[in-house]
């Protein structure tokens, strides 16, 4: 039996953190599919089809992976793309106390399907979208905490922008 492993986010964009996660995840499991939330509470600075497309070019060198975007209950979406763990990271402690939650709330929704946390490197242990969006939005430099086609593409967001 195939094990696939849906990795869900909302990837806003997708940062260098969330590739070595499914980088690693590959590794371990037959098929790794990004997921992208399509409809969350959070204003997002990429529209779904950016994220999405973004999220191809990054991983378009990994045979076993594939990118989507999905609405409604993540159990759902994970048992009709023949998932039976949803892969999630922990980067420190402060990830613990969100994660869990999710994890446990999903398995009173589906038992089968099993929450695999892996630890990214420690190199992207304080990355996250946020932080890359907001330093970027302020001039700053990303340059090695996101894929080059998303250090590109927030240049282009923020190119009429003068650096503070
Ligand atoms: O990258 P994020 O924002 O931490 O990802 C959160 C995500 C997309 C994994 C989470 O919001 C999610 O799974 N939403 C789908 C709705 C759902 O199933 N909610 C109930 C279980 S927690």
């Amino acid at each position: 039996m195939k094990r696939v492993a849906v990795y869900p986010g909302t990837f806003d964009p997708v940062t260098n953190g969330h590739l070595d996660l499914c980088e690693r995840g590959r590794r371990h499991f037959d098929r790794v599919i990004l997921s992208v939330l399509r409809h969350d509470q959070k204003q997002p600075m990429f529209t779904i089809p950016e994220r999405v497309e973004l999220l191809r070019e990054a991983t378009s060198q990994w045979d076993n992976v594939a990118v989507d975007s999905f609405d409604g209950l993540l159990v759902d979406y994970a048992r009709d793309a023949g998932a039976t763990i949803i892969l999630r990271g922990i980067r420190a402690v402060t990830d613990l106390e969100y994660e869990m939650q999710m994890a446990m709330m999903n398995r009173r929704l589906a038992d089968t399907l099993e929450t695999v946390f892996l630890v990214p490197s420690e190199a992207y242990s304080y990355v996250s979208s946020r932080l890359v969006r907001e330093v970027a939005s302020l001039g700053g430099s990303v340059d090695g905490l996101v894929p080059e086609v998303v250090a590109a593409a927030l240049a282009e967001k923020f190119k009429d922008r003068k650096p503070s």
